[in-house]
């Protein structure tokens, strides 16, 4: 529990550009796995400061990004590829290549395979190293929403309507919020070697609560992170309020 959303973004970001730094020594790559929406958002400055002012390096960095709606452009003011470009990509040294995010634009028979090869993809990589997750307020991970089971791999999800009235302050009105997305499964998300959860504000403090102290069930699909061996939440003492 942190003090504040900006004390607990500075820490993980001082944990993830530690394990940069430690790969590039051994001239090995690490890979990352990034969420969108508001809550990493502190995590990419503090790491995009680190990079202009201290010198850190993302040129060893290979990323995947958790989901985006589908269909959604790349261009479009609410896709998870412009999010991540004006938060990180644009300010940092990774290389073009090296950056992965389930492509909204795909007709619809072909989603299936591209997101087959997307898991194929991270496991040739060797996993994820690193994972950050955001939790929404029906418990998902990703857009793993209630019903999704810890065997789910990458896929084309529905949005639940709770997420979509969520979402709906990014988009003009309620018919333009896609009803689906692509979204990384809650298996290839517990096959991350250490995962790092944030949850800031008390609007959040309930379903963290469910993820970390109830049972599991697929009904809060976060509450599968219980059963990983390396996973913290950081949450600020607003998100911490339900806790026992
Ligand atoms: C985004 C994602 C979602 C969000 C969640 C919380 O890539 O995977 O699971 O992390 O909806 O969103 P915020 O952080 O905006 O409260």
């Amino acid at each position: 529990v942190w003090a504040d959303a900006r004390e607990g973004s500075k820490h993980v970001a001082q944990t993830i550009a530690l394990s940069i730094r430690q790969r590039q020594q051994e001239g090995e790559h690490i890979v990352l796995g990034l969420a969108t929406g508001s809550s990493p958002i502190q995590v990419y400055q503090e790491l995009v400061r680190m990079h202009k002012e201290e010198g850190l390096s993302f040129k060893n960095v290979i990323t995947f990004n958790l989901d985006e709606y589908y269909p959604m452009k790349p261009d479009a003011q609410q896709s998870y590829v412009r999010f991540m470009r004006e938060y990180l990509f644009d300010h940092i040294d990774i290389k073009k290549e090296n950056i992965h995010i389930p492509d909204g634009t795909l007709p619809i028979e072909q989603v299936e395979e591209y997101c087959r090869q997307y898991d194929k993809k991270i496991e040739i990589l060797g996993g994820i190293d690193i994972q950050l997750l955001g939790i929404g307020r029906t418990g998902h991970i990703g857009f793993n929403e209630p019903g999704s089971w810890d065997t789910s791999d990458t896929r084309l999800v529905r949005l639940d309507a709770l997420t979509r009235r969520d979402a709906l302050k990014d988009f003009p009105s309620e018919e333009d919020v896609p009803y689906r997305a692509m979204t990384m499964g809650i298996r290839s998300i517990l096959k991350a070697k250490a995962i790092h959860l944030l949850a800031w504000g008390q609007h959040k403090a309930e379903v963290v609560k469910r993820a970390v102290e109830d049972e599991i069930t697929p009904s809060i699909p976060s509450s599968f992170l219980q059963k990983h061996p390396n996973t913290r939440f950081h949450v600020d003492t607003g998100a911490a309020e339900c806790l026992t």
